[in-house]
């Protein structure tokens, strides 16, 4: 089965699927992005994503070119065509092709472009054995709140992770994590809180971070919102990263320390197994 694509309102096999030269995403980096788990065949915290997407959008001044209801629809076909039971679901909106010029081009209708990827991620052995992170210094704009496509800096720090046997980077400013470069990243304290960045323009609110909060509060787990260092995290007794395409992962160890005992933790894993049941939730309610 060739693999389907949406681009702009049709449908395709990936090879038919072409964006023009003068796009802006590709010029600039102008555009916004979304990536949601699929897991039963059914997407996972979806009104959250495009309610972030919305706001992001909002926040560029690019037009939302589908409802909620339209993107959806949209999502759910592409999975069905692509029979994907588990994965990821990313789109794109750009703010669409024009000649090159810095201000917003008139009249220009944005760029949708949606793909599935397909990937295990309830029987992950990452989440068995726990992963490494490095530690890198945070290069990106003030406005990490919008899921923005210029990834350059989170490019750069996962690729020196990779370089240094790591599978994730967090990214660190005046002495405090922000967050990972493709996740939030969190710590558990010796007396077992957990302990997250707040929200503010520093970090993307994390639509995993978010509900996994929620249920952590109503297991009866204690929550400090504070920033934390490095050294902070390096002596906690736990850390983890969550986001849409590993759900609750553990982190063993930091710029080659190892956390705890160096093994994923039992809050950790509790937390893993309680989004799991979340997600699984959802989906049978779905069905
Ligand atoms: C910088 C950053 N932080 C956090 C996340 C996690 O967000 P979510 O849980 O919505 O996938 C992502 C996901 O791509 C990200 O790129």
């Amino acid at each position: 089965m060739s693999r389907i694509v949406f681009l702009n309102g049709s449908f395709l096999p990936i090879e038919e699927a072409k964006v023009p030269f003068m796009d802006r995403g590709f010029l600039f980096g102008d555009g916004i992005y979304e990536g949601i788990a699929v897991l039963g065949g059914h997407l996972v915290d979806n009104e959250a994503h495009l309610e972030r997407l919305e706001r992001s959008l909002r926040e560029v001044r690019i037009p939302n070119p589908y409802t909620r209801e339209e993107w959806t629809q949209l999502e759910e076909e592409l999975a069905r065509r692509n029979g994907l039971t588990e994965g990821f679901i990313y789109f794109q909106v750009t703010r669409g092709v024009a000649e090159r010029d810095f201000m917003f081009p008139e009249n220009t209708t944005p760029t949708v472009a949606m793909f599935t990827q397909a990937k295990s991620i309830v029987n992950s052995p990452a989440a068995e054995t726990g992963i490494a992170v490095i530690t890198v210094p945070d290069l990106r704009w003030k406005r990490r709140d919008i899921k923005s496509i210029n990834l350059l800096a989170q490019v750069l720090a996962k690729q020196a992770a990779k370089e240094a046997g790591a599978q994730e980077a967090w990214m660190v400013e005046d002495g405090f994590v922000t967050e990972g470069g493709s996740s939030s990243g969190f710590i558990v304290t010796k007396e077992g809180r957990i302990v997250a960045r707040p929200l503010s323009n520093a970090i993307l609110p994390g639509i995993t971070r978010q509900s996994l909060l929620a249920l952590s509060k109503e297991a009866g787990i204690e929550l400090e919102e504070r920033p934390f260092t490095v050294e902070e995290a390096c002596d906690a007794a736990e850390a983890f990263l969550t986001s849409a395409s590993n759900f609750v992962l553990p982190i063993v160890s930091i710029d080659g320390r190892p956390i705890g005992n160096g093994k994923p933790g039992p809050v950790t894993k509790k937390l893993r197994a309680i989004y799991i049941r979340m997600a699984t939730a959802q989906r049978m309610a779905a069905e």
